[in-house]
C-alpha cells in the first residue's frame, strides 16, 4: 500500500508543524495515556491473533458453509460495514448468479428498520437452507435485535430447532446484553467482542473474520497484512515512512485550511463499502465536541455523472482521498470495430483498465486543478493481504488524527440522542419522563 499527498496542495511547512502533535498522539496511544484509553483493544489486535484463534474461526465458518447456502450477518455501524466491506471488495460483482453453491450468499440485515426490506429478506429465505451470524457488542441493539427476533423464529420453523442451534453464531460482550443472554440459553456457538475494541475498530475481531471466511476468503492473509500493517505504522517509524503518521497530519493541516469535508473515492465498484465502512470510521470518531470533517464517499467514474459538478466547482471546501488498485484481476481488451460507428476504434486493442486509469489521472489533474487537494492511496491488487493492510492503516491513522483535532476518537456519544428519542416515542419501559417532554414538544 502506497500514499501519495504530493498533491495536497498544503505546505510541507504546513504539515511538519503538525508532527510534534502527531507524534504525541502516537506516544498516547502506545501508552495508554490519551482519551478513550479503555478501547486501545485494536491497536496490537493484529499481532495478537494467533492461528489457533483463526483456525478456531475457521471451523465454525467451515460448519455454516457445509450446512447453509445462505448466511445473514445481523448487525449495524461496526458490527456489520467491515465484514461487506470485505467481502464486497473480493467477491464477485455476480456473485449471487454465478457461485454455483460453491460459497454460500452472505446477506445482510439488521442494519436497517425498513419493513419491505425484511419482508422481502424473509421470504427470500423461504425454502432455503439459511444461518445466522447475529453480531452486536452491546447486544441490545434495537435494529439488529428486531432483524435477529424475526430471523431465529424463521430459522427454528423451517429448519428445526435442532439444526437452528448449530447455523445460529453470536458474537457479543463476554456477559452482557439480550445476544448473550440469548446466545447461553440456546447453546449456540459464540464469540466474545473484546471490552476494549469499538465496533468500528472490530473488523479484525470475530465480528468481521468470521462473515469474510464464511464467504470464502482467506482469513489468514487479511491479518498478515493488517500485521504488516502494525509494523509498518509503529511508533518508532519515521514519519515520512510511516503512511498512518503522514495521512493523519495532512487531513488534519487541511482541515486547519478550512476543508471541512473529505471525499473518498475510488474507481472500482467492488470498493463502494470500503467507502462506508470508512465513512463511520472516521464520522464516528472524529465528528464530536462540534469539531471534525465531515465523511462522503464516491464511486468514480459513476458519481462524475453527479457529485463530479460539485467536486469540481462546488464550495472549495473539500478535499479529496483516492483509493486506487494498480493491477486488476482479470484482462480485457476493447475489440475494434470495422464501422467504428461509437468513434472508439482509437481504443481498440488497449485494456479496460488503461481507460479507467486516464479517467483517474485526468480527474485528479481537473480536480486539482479546481482546488480540490488530492490524496491517493494505492493498493497493488485488491486482494485479502492488502485489504488487510488498508484496514488497519485507516484504523491507526484514525486514532492518530482525531487525537490530533482534539477529541476522545473512541467513543460516540452523539449516538444515544436519537434512540432515547425513539424507545420514548415508542413507549419503552423506563422511558416515562421522555415520552411525557415529547408529547409536550410535539402538542
Ligand atoms: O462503532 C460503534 O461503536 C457503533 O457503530 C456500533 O458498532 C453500532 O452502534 C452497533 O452497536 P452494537 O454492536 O452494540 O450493536
Amino acid at each position: 500500500m502506497k500514499l501519495d499527498i504530493t498533491q495536497a496542495l498544503i505546505g510541507q511547512e504546513k504539515v511538519n508543524a503538525l508532527m510534534g502533535k502527531v507524534e504525541q498522539a502516537q506516544e498516547a496511544l502506545e501508552k495508554g495515556t490519551c482519551a478513550g484509553n479503555d478501547f486501545l483493544g485494536w491497536l496490537h489486535l493484529p499481532s495478537s491473533i494467533t492461528p489457533e484463534f483463526i483456525a478456531e474461526i475457521q471451523a465454525v465458518a467451515d460448519t455454516l458453509r457445509k450446512e447453509c447456502d445462505t448466511v445473514i450477518v445481523a448487525g449495524i455501524g461496526g458490527s456489520y460495514l467491515g465484514a461487506r466491506a470485505i467481502i464486497e471488495a473480493l467477491a464477485n460483482s455476480f456473485q449471487w448468479l454465478t457461485n454455483k453453491g460453491e460459497n454460500p450468499d452472505v446477506l445482510f440485515a439488521g442494519n436497517n428498520i425498513g419493513e419491505d426490506y425484511l419482508y422481502e429478506l424473509t421470504e427470500y429465505l423461504k425454502g432455503r437452507k439459511f444461518g445466522v451470524i447475529n453480531i452486536s457488542k452491546s447486544g441490545t441493539t434495537t435494529e439488529t435485535a428486531l432483524a435477529f427476533r424475526l430471523l431465529k423464529k424463521q430459522c427454528e420453523e423451517q429448519r428445526g430447532k435442532e439444526v437452528a442451534k448449530k447455523v445460529i453464531v453470536a458474537i457479543t460482550d463476554a456477559k452482557r446484553g439480550a445476544a448473550r443472554t440469548c446466545a447461553d440459553k440456546e447453546g449456540y456457538k459464540s464469540f466474545i467482542i473484546p471490552d476494549n475494541v469499538g465496533g468500528r475498530f472490530s473488523v479484525l475481531t470475530p465480528v468481521g473474520l468470521l462473515p469474510i471466511a464464511v464467504a470464502g476468503f482467506d482469513i489468514t492473509a487479511l491479518v498478515k497484512g493488517a500485521q504488516d500493517m502494525e509494523k509498518q505504522t509503529a511508533l518508532g517509524v519515521p514519519f515520512e515512512e510511516n503512511p498512518a503518521a503522514r495521512y493523519a497530519a495532512v487531513r488534519n493541516a487541511l482541515y486547519q485550511e478550512g476543508k471541512k469535508i473529505e471525499i473518498v473515492a475510488n474507481y472500482q465498484p467492488k470498493l463502494h463499502y470500503i467507502g462506508e465502512w470508512w465513512k463511520q470510521l472516521y464520522g464516528e470518531s472524529e465528528g464530536k465536541d462540534h469539531k471534525g470533517i465531515f465523511t462522503a464517499a464516491v464511486d468514480l467514474t459513476t458519481d462524475l455523472h453527479s457529485m463530479g459538478q460539485w467536486i469540481q466547482d462546488g464550495e472549495r471546501s473539500i478535499f479529496e482521498t483516492v483509493i486506487s488498485v494498480a493491477k486488476p484481476e482479470h484482462t480485457l481488451f476493447f475489440p475494434s470495430d470495422e464501422e467504428n460507428l461509437d468513434g472508439l476504434n482509437f481504443l481498440a486493442g488497449k485494456r479496460v483498465d488503461e481507460v479507467n486509469k486516464m479517467a483517474e489521472l485526468g480527474t485528479q489533474l481537473a480536480h486539482v486543478d479546481g482546488g480540490v487537494p488530492n490524496l491517493r492511496i494505492e493498493l497493488e491488487r485488491l486482494d485479502e493481504y492488502n485489504l488487510g493492510q488498508l484496514i488497519y492503516f485507516f484504523e491507526k491513522a484514525c486514532g492518530i488524527s482525531g487525537l490530533v483535532l482534539g477529541v476522545n476518537p473512541f467513543n460516540q456519544p452523539g449516538v444515544e440522542a436519537y434512540k432515547k428519542n425513539m424507545f420514548a416515542l415508542l413507549g419503552k419501559p423506563g422511558y416515562e419522563a421522555e415520552t411525557e417532554a415529547i408529547r409536550k414538544r410535539l402538542a
